[in-house]
């Protein structure tokens, strides 16, 4: 393979593709810390953050889901060369990652809100129900889940800076 070979950033992702890329970029980066802060308050102080958190939470599904449908449904520039073939796998296999780590995310948020009786708090306004976290079976995976996922958003845009630096291209171009 030519090393030297330039990747063609004039093709961009569909409008549908860039608009939730970046809306979900900046909900993540407002959930993860949000939710390792509530992590450490009393239940009584947190339920509106708990219930701000739930709805973002549930908009990125939802930008998921249309960012999935759109992924499939229309055509995409072709995978970026870097000159390393592990790392022209290694940039595929973090998007893809970061797909199934998005709906795993929020499938056991919701699951945590139903199971660990935060639901039922908000609707009936009462905090009795809510289990304590080590009662929550769902509630480590979804840490667990963020924070790899916040690993691999760091190795993303080291990747993206990486590739500015070597091979003097701003891939960022094919995402605006
Ligand atoms: C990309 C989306 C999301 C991210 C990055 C995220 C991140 C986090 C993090 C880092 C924690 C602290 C967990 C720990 O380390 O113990 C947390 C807690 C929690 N999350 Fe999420 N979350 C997301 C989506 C959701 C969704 C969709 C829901 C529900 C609909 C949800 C409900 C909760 C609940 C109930 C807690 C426990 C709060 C507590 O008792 O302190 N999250 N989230």
């Amino acid at each position: 393979m030519n090393k030297d070979r330039k990747n063609d950033l004039t093709k961009k992702f569909s409008k549908g593709t860039i608009i939730t890329h970046w809306l979900t970029a900046l909900l993540i980066l407002i959930l993860f810390p949000l939710g390792k802060y509530m992590e450490g308050l009393e239940i009584s102080e947190k339920m509106g953050l708990i219930k701000a958190h739930a709805i973002l939470g549930i908009l990125v599904l939802i930008l998921t889901i249309i960012r999935t449908v759109s992924f499939f449904k229309h055509q995409r520039p072709v995978n970026l060369k870097t000159g390393s073939k592990f790392n022209d796998k290694l940039a595929v296999w973090i998007h893809n990652i970061f797909y199934f780590l998005l709906f795993g995310i929020a499938i056991s948020g919701l699951a945590t809100m139903i199971l660990g009786g935060y639901g039922e708090a908000l609707k009936t306004g009462t905090i009795d129900m809510i289990k304590s976290h080590s009662e929550i079976p769902p509630l480590k995976p979804h840490g667990i889940m963020a924070t790899i996922m916040m690993i691999l958003l760091v190795m993303h845009i080291v990747g993206f800076i990486k590739h500015l630096i070597i091979k003097k291209e701003n891939t960022l171009k094919r995402i605006l």
